[in-house]
Formats: structure tokens, C-alpha cells, sequence
């Protein structure tokens, strides 16, 4: 499977749904945006059979982490961190779903934010889960913000000893 940033002269943003209008038109209209201000980075999976067709997608950036709403034990060992790594989107276009694509693609995800990790250190990774996602992210070791179900995160530490790298 091929997993490349997006190019939008390659890649056919128009063709993704994901069955979700706000993922749809992040991708359509924002990520490329984004990505050229350094402001988030979009990686796709291309369809081996057309590589202009996506099959999925997500996008990572940083975010601040909200102390307050990590388990106490957590807030000790982390009090002095401020920012966490983010998966602020990820979607599998509807024609491709159930097929493992959402499991490769969080999995490669979190390998990324691992790897960028060893340089500039981040305790936890952070996810923004749309429509009842969240048990997606659950499966997957993920726990929900004390103050907020759609936002999840999960330990660099949890990352490490299940990705290993
Ligand atoms: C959620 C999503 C990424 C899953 O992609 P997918 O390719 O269909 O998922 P997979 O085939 O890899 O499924 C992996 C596992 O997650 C489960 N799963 C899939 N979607 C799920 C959901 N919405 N809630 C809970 N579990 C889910 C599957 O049943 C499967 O479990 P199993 O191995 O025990 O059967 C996809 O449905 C999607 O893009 N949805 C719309 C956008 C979205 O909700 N994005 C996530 C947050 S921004």
C-alpha cells in the first residue's frame, strides 16, 4: 500500500466521501492550503489500480494538551509538557470501507508521530473523533478526555510499546 503526501495536481480530491460533508471539504479545499503554510501535513493512500483515486486519508499537526482534563496520574508526569501530537482528521472514502483501510491508516498515522517524537518530544497523541468515531479510536487504545468525548489521546509511551520502532 502507498501512503504519499497529497499533491493536488495528482491526486482526485473531488472523487473522496467519506459520507461526511466537513471531512469531505477539509480535504477538498483545506488540506492542500494547509500543508503549503506549514500549518498541517495531509497524507493519502492511493488505490494501487489508480493512484489518482484516495482511498483514505489523514492529517497531522500539534496541539495544545489540556492538562487538566488528563487522568491525575498523567497530569504529574506530564506537568511541564504543553503540546501533543494531533490526528485532526482521518477518513476511509465510502466505496473502500470495512476493508481494514481505517486501521492501516491509523496505525501508519501513529508510526509517523512515534518516529517524529524521537526529535521533538511529545507525551501523547491527540485525536478529534466526528460521529461517533470515538469507539473506532477506543478499539485501538484510545481514551476519552475527561471534559470532552470527542477528543481522545492516547500515551506516546502506550504508542511505542504496541508500534515499537
Ligand atoms: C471510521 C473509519 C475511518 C473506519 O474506516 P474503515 O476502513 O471502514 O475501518 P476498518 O475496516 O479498518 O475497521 C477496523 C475496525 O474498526 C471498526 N470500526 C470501523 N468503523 C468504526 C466506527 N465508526 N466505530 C467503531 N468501530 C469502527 C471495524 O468494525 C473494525 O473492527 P473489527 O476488526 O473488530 O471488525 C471510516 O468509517 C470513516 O472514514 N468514517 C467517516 C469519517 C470518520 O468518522 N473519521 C474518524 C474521525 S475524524
Amino acid at each position: 500500500m502507498k501512503m504519499v503526501q497529497l499533491d493536488k495536481a495528482k491526486h482526485d480530491r473531488h472523487r473522496f466521501d467519506c459520507g461526511i460533508d466537513a471531512l469531505n471539504n477539509y480535504f477538498k479545499i483545506m488540506a492542500s492550503q494547509q500543508a503549503k503554510k506549514d500549518n498541517t501535513r495531509t497524507f493519502v493512500l492511493e488505490d494501487i489500480n489508480c493512484t489518482e483515486h484516495v482511498i483514505g486519508y489523514y492529517t497531522l499537526a500539534m496541539a495544545p494538551i489540556d492538562l487538566a482534563s488528563l487522568p491525575a496520574k498523567l497530569q504529574k508526569k506530564h506537568h511541564n509538557a504543553s503540546s501533543g501530537g494531533l490526528i485532526a482528521r482521518l477518513a476511509v472514502d465510502q466505496r473502500y470501507k470495512g476493508n481494514g483501510y481505517g486501521e492501516w491508516l491509523l496505525i501508519d498515522a501513529l508510526r509517523k508521530l512515534l518516529m517524529a517524537s524521537k526529535t521533538v518530544a511529545f507525551p501523547v497523541v491527540i485525536v478529534d473523533a466526528k460521529d461517533g468515531a470515538e469507539y473506532f479510536y477506543e478499539k485501538y487504545g484510545f481514551t476519552a478526555f475527561q471534559d470532552a468525548e470527542n477528543k481522545l489521546f492516547i500515551t506516546i509511551a502506550d504508542v511505542r510499546a504496541s508500534i515499537g520502532l
